[in-house]
C-alpha cells in the first residue's frame, strides 16, 4: 500500500482560509464536546542548539481521523537558511494504524493558527468592530488578518506595530492590497492599540509589551505569540481585568499567555472564563457588554492540525487530483 507525500505546494493549493476557518471551528467544537483524544503537547528541549521539538497527537473518532504533528522552534535557524518553525504531519488510519500520508505541516500550522484567532474574534469580540491593531507583523499576522476579516468583514482601519519597520511596511502593503482598508504603520504599541476593537498579538516577546493602559474598553485581544514557557506579550493586569478564554488549561498554564502569571501565582484556573471549545459547543455568552475586555490565549491544539490536515488530505486525494501526488511504499 502507498503512503501519500503531500508537499507545501499541494497544501497551499487545497486549503483556503474560509475552509480552514470552518474546519478549525469544528475542531474546537468537537474538543468542547469531549469528542477528541488529545494528550497535551510534549516538548523536547535541544538546549545545546537553542531549539525545541513539540509532539502533538490527536484522534477524532467521529470522523475516523488520527495523526501526529512534529513541530520545531529554532530561532537561530536563519543562520543556516532554514525557517524558525518547520512542521510535519503524519496521518494515520485509525482502523489499522497504516500511515496514510506524510504532509507539510508548516502551512497547516500557520492557517489553523490564523483561523483560531478569527474564530475567537467571532465568538468574543464586539459585533461592531471598526479598528484592528496588529502587534507583530510576521508570518502569523498574515493568517490572523485573513481569518479576522471572515469574522468581522466590516473592519475598516488597521494599525500595525512591529520592532522591524521593514516587517511593518511589508504587512501594511499586503493589508492595503488584499483588504482595501485604511492602514497605518504606528510608531508605538500605544498608538497602534488606541481605540482598537481587536488587538492581534503575534510576537515572540518574552516580556509584556502591551500594557493595560493601551487597551480600550471593549477590546478583544488574540494572544497568539506566547506558546512556550517564559513567553508573554500582555501585562498581567490585562488578564485580571479581562474575560480570559483559553484553548486548553494544561497547555495554556504550561506555555500560553497565562503561563508566567500562573507560575508567579498572579493568575489561576478560577480566573479563566471558559475554553474556546466549550464556548462554541455550549454556545456560552462570554462577553456581557461592549465594555468587556476579552482575551483569547492560544497555544495551538493538535486537533486543529489534525482536522485541517485531514481536510487537505481529502481534497488532494479525491478524483484525478491524486494522480499528481507523490507516493511511497514506506514499508517496501
Ligand atoms: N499560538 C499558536 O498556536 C502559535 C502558532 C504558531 C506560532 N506561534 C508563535 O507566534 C509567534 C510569532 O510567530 P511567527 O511565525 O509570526 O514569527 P515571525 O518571526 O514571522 O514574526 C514575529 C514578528 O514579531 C516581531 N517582534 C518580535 N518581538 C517584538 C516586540 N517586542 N514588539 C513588536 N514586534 C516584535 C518580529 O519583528 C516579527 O516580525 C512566535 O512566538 C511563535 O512561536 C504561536
Amino acid at each position: 500500500m502507498d503512503t501519500y507525500l503531500i508537499k507545501k505546494s499541494d497544501v497551499t493549493r487545497a486549503l483556503t482560509m474560509k475552509d480552514c476557518f470552518e474546519v478549525t471551528e469544528n475542531a474546537f467544537r468537537y474538543y468542547g464536546e469531549g469528542a477528541v483524544q488529545m494528550p497535551p503537547k510534549s516538548y523536547l528541549y535541544f538546549a545545546d542548539f537553542s531549539g525545541d521539538l513539540r509532539c502533538m497527537p490527536s484522534y477524532v473518532a467521529k470522523i475516523e481521523a488520527a495523526g501526529i504533528k512534529a513541530v520545531n522552534v529554532h530561532p537561530n535557524n536563519h543562520n543556516v537558511n532554514l525557517p524558525t518553525v518547520m512542521a510535519s504531519i503524519l496521518l494515520i488510519d485509525p482502523k489499522t494504524g497504516f500511515p496514510l500520508a506524510v504532509m507539510d505541516g508548516t502551512h497547516v500550522t500557520n492557517m489553523r493558527t490564523g483561523a483560531a484567532g478569527g474564530i475567537a474574534t467571532k465568538y468574543l469580540a464586539k459585533k461592531d468592530c471598526k479598528k484592528a491593531a496588529f502587534i507583530g507583523a510576521g508570518v502569523q499576522a498574515e493568517t490572523q488578518v485573513a481569518a479576522m476579516f471572515i469574522a468581522r468583514p466590516k473592519i475598516s482601519d488597521i494599525a500595525i506595530f512591529d520592532i522591524s519597520t521593514e516587517h511593518s511596511h511589508a504587512f501594511a502593503e499586503l493589508c492595503q492590497e488584499k483588504y482595501k482598508v485604511n492602514v497605518e504603520v504606528a510608531d508605538s504599541i500605544t498608538a497602534a492599540c488606541a481605540d482598537a476593537d481587536v488587538i492581534n498579538c503575534t510576537t515572540s516577546a518574552r516580556k509584556p509589551i502591551v500594557m493595560k493602559s493601551d487597551v480600550a474598553p471593549g477590546a478583544h485581544i488574540n494572544a497568539i505569540g506566547a506558546d512556550a514557557i517564559g513567553k508573554q506579550e500582555l501585562e498581567p493586569a490585562i488578564l485580571k481585568a479581562a474575560k480570559v478564554v483559553i484553548d486548553d488549561w494544561v497547555q495554556a498554564s504550561h506555555s500560553g499567555e497565562i503561563n508566567v502569571p500562573v507560575s508567579s501565582g498572579e493568575f489561576d484556573r478560577k480566573n479563566v472564563a471558559a475554553e474556546l471549545g466549550e464556548t462554541i459547543a455550549k454556545n456560552l455568552k462570554v462577553r456581557e457588554s461592549d465594555k468587556d475586555i476579552t482575551v483569547f490565549d492560544s497555544t495551538g491544539l493538535a486537533v486543529q492540525d489534525l482536522m485541517t490536515a485531514w481536510h487537505v488530505y481529502k481534497q488532494v486525494t479525491r478524483g484525478s487530483d491524486k494522480d499528481s501526488l507523490q507516493t511511497v511504499q514506506i514499508f517496501g
